[in-house]
């Protein structure tokens, strides 16, 4: 049975696209046909059988692209295999351990039946957009801190998941 994947994330600066991208590639590496798409311009979530969702963390909340989609494709959305991550934390702390969703999220992947969560750690580099964002670089706490093993690992996960699971759905 053809599966198509749905990796729809929220960005500011990038980084974020640049994990669903990395999501999506591994995925097609396993043979499942997924694509990569900012969540302000899926119009259609129906055609795909599974989606991923991700959203860059603002001020202890999901990108307000990542949220809208949820909120907007709710329906659609709980009846698929649904996998959500969240990318943020400017430090190692999200190599290290677990990080729990933000409440806001928790709320909704309780809602949506969603299979799992993971938070990455985030990217701020030169040139991100916003007051606080270049504070935060000129001050040396910005940085690259996401974890690309880790982020193909998940995304191997999620293949073998669809690959074994899908087809007896
Ligand atoms: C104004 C601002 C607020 C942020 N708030 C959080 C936060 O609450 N939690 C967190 O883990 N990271 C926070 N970050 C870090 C971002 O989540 C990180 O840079 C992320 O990679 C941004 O994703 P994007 O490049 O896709 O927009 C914040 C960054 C900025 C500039």
């Amino acid at each position: 049975m053809p599966t198509k994947v749905l990796v729809a994330y929220g960005t500011t600066n990038g980084s974020t696209a640049r994990i669903a991208e990395t999501i999506a590639d591994v995925l097609r590496k396993r043979g499942v046909p997924t694509e990569a798409v900012p969540a302000h311009s899926v119009t259609d979530v129906e055609s795909y059988d599974a989606v991923v969702v991700g959203g860059g963390l603002y001020a202890g909340r999901w990108h307000k692209d990542a949220r809208r989609f949820v909120r907007r494709h709710g329906r659609v959305l709980a009846g698929r295999p649904l996998w959500f991550f969240s990318s943020g934390p400017l430090d190692a702390s999200a190599t290290e351990k677990d990080i729990p969703p933000v409440p806001g999220v928790r709320r909704v992947m309780t809602r949506l039946g969603v299979r799992a969560h993971v938070t990455f750690g985030g990217c701020l580099e030169e040139g991100a957009k916003g007051v606080v964002a270049r504070k935060i670089v000129s001050s040396g706490k910005g940085g690259d801190f996401r974890d690309f093993g880790r982020i193909e690992a998940w995304a191997t996960d999620i293949g073998s998941e669809l690959v074994s699971g899908l087809r007896s759905d």
